[in-house]
């Protein structure tokens, strides 16, 4: 046996140690997954890094040393103007509105066209004017939006009526010429009773379903000759 013989045999002992090692980290590897799938854990998980995840605050309704009267959460600043209102209590598109008008939605007769005892208003409502400035504007939209089934002047002869099967009715009876203002606007924001017609809210902005319902009054006007 030389000496080279020697370093062969070393090397093809097996080693025992290295072998050990191997098994210890696959069991390891093992256990780690076991623990992911199908084992949920009622422990927080172990946070090692917090970053912002959780931050000192104030629940709703608890108790503050900090304010003088004792309570975390604080009354709103007078004079506070809810804007998110508009759009989320009431749904209204504000897109097509300026200035104040995206704010306040305290005017019923404007918003809602309701008065103070919940029945619709008789008239087109403040700050709004009839002039020819509202009804051009009015006529422009109720030849978009209304025509494809009122027609044109109104009499609900439009190509969806003469092609479709909707009973779309004329504004020209003594019916429809008894709805108040505030009935038509709450048709165009919101649809007929039946449902048979569906709101136009999201589609027209308040002051152009006011300037059709100016619009639709005019076109009832137009075709009263004779009849009054
Ligand atoms: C897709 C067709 C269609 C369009 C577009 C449409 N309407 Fe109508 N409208 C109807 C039908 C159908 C009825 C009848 C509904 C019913 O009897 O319930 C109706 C009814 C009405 C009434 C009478 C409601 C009542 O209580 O008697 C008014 C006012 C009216 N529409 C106005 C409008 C205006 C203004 C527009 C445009 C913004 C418009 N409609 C757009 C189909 C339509």
């Amino acid at each position: 046996m030389n000496r080279y013989d020697n370093i062969m045999q070393a090397e093809q002992r097996p080693q025992w140690g290295q072998i050990g090692r191997r098994i210890a980290l696959a069991c390891c590897a093992l256990s780690l997954l076991s623990a992911c799938r199908g084992m949920p854990s009622k422990e927080p998980p172990v946070h090692l890094n917090r970053n912002m995840d959780t931050q000192d605050k104030y629940k709703p309704q608890r108790v503050s040393t900090l304010f003088e009267d004792g309570r975390a959460m604080r009354p709103q600043v007078e004079g506070t103007v809810g804007r998110e209102l508009l759009e989320t209590a009431y749904g209204v598109d504000i897109d097509g509105l300026d200035g104040d008008d995206r704010y306040l939605r305290e005017d019923d007769a404007y918003w809602r066209g309701l008065d103070k005892q919940g029945d619709t208003v008789d008239s087109i409502p403040e700050p709004l004017k009839v002039d020819m400035a509202l009804l051009e504007r009015g006529k422009q939209r109720y030849n978009i939006y209304c025509t494809p089934c009122h027609g044109i002047a109104g009499y609900g002869n439009g190509p969806v009526k003469q092609r479709g099967n909707l009973p779309v009715p004329s504004y020209h009876d003594k019916y429809k010429r008894a709805l108040t203002a505030g009935h038509i606007y709450g048709v165009i924001s919101n649809g007929s009773k039946s449902g048979l017609m569906m709101g136009y809210k999201h589609q027209i902005p308040v002051k152009d379903r006011w300037a059709i319902v100016a619009y639709v009054r005019a076109l009832q006007k137009s075709q009263m000759k004779g009849d009054q």
